[in-house]
């Protein structure tokens, strides 16, 4: 496994995360099963939010049924998506005031008084910077998080926040994938005229490397907006075959060779992923045994549909 360093208080943190999004099904002894699974190849680090359903809870109870478990791990929840009261929809809420009910709320269902990080989940249109500060630094001084992060920003909205905040902001959670490469698109058309050039996100990368942020790239097999896994997927049928001359190539699977292309990017990269099954968390450690060379990087953006200018 390798490492990074993470935030104000350099952390060591695997690159691979576990991810407890999908975890409705298990109880809280395959769930700490998991973990342990992840701590035996080397992943240290969990990430959930409260709204991923009974996912917070479950952790907690799996902690209970394992002392020890919770200090072995770094955890990371986040906040800020709430289901709205009257629209069947959820809405966006960074309040000081729901920020410091949801840290509460999430410390109580994860049975621990503290979090290593915490992210602020999706852009609330309403958010002022220097709420979300104050409350950042009142839970900092309370011990009850270490770190701070984002997901789902784009430079203006961290640049904005960063003014306010008293130390770094740690990462930004954002959707990478071979088969969900926008920010890359953009990348490689600058000054074109097609519709790749059109940078939708501002540069996310570019300034998470320029701030030595971590990126940590979320739904890392999955092709469009939870659309599904693109591994043995017959659309993806050109990026498999890649993916497997690859994985041939260094003995090992598929999966592995697509985290490792996520990782690939030269910042400090993190990869989430989401299964729920021990043998593929081996896989996706496995993704940190090499490095993929530039050819091999650029014949998995190819196969996977993009075009390079
Ligand atoms: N910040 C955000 O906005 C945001 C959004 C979404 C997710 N996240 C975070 O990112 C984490 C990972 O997201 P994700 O779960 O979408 O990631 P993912 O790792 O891309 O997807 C995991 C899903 O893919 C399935 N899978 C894995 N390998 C497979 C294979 N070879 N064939 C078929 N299915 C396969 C898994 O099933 P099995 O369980 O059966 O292996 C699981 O259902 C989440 O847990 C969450 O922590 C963050």
């Amino acid at each position: 496994m390798r490492y990074i360093e993470f935030g104000a208080n350099k952390t060591k943190v695997s690159e691979v995360v576990l991810g407890m999004m999908r975890i409705w099904e298990k109880t809280p002894d395959e769930v700490a099963d998991l973990i342990e699974c992840g701590l035996d190849c080397g992943i240290n680090a969990v990430d959930t939010a409260p709204i991923y359903g009974p996912s917070e809870g479950k952790l907690g109870e799996a902690f209970a049924a394992r002392p020890g478990l919770r200090d072995r791990v770094w955890l990371q929840t986040k906040l800020g998506i709430r289901p709205h009261p009257r629209v069947k929809a959820n809405y966006f809420d960074f309040s000081y005031e729901h920020i410091m009910e949801s840290v509460d709320n999430s410390l109580r269902a994860l049975q621990t008084d503290h979090v290593d990080s915490l992210l602020l989940h999706r852009p609330d249109a309403l958010m002022v910077p220097e709420d979300i500060a104050r409350a950042f630094e009142e839970l900092h001084a309370a011990g009850k998080v270490l770190d701070f992060g984002v997901s789902n920003q784009n430079p203006a909205m961290m640049s904005r926040l960063a003014h306010y905040l008293p130390f770094p902001i740690a990462a930004n959670q954002v959707q990478i994938s071979a088969a969900f490469t926008p920010m890359f698109d953009a990348f490689f058309n600058a000054n074109m005229e097609n519709d790749a050039a059109v940078m939708r996100d501002g540069g996310i990368l570019e300034y998470c490397y320029d701030h030595d942020m971590a990126v940590q790239a979320w739904s890392v097999l999955q092709h469009g907006y939870f659309g599904g896994v693109f591994l043995d997927n017959p659309d993806y049928a050109e990026l498999n075959e890649a993916l497997e001359r690859i994985a041939a190539d260094h003995d090992t699977t598929k999966t592995a060779v697509a985290i490792n292309w996520v990782l690939r990017y030269p910042a400090k990269m993190q990869a989430l992923v989401g299964t729920t099954r021990p043998e593929r968390i081996r896989q996706s450690a496995a993704a940190c045994d090499w490095e993929m060379t530039r050819e091999e990087w650029y014949e998995v953006y190819l196969s996977a549909g993009h075009q390079l200018p």
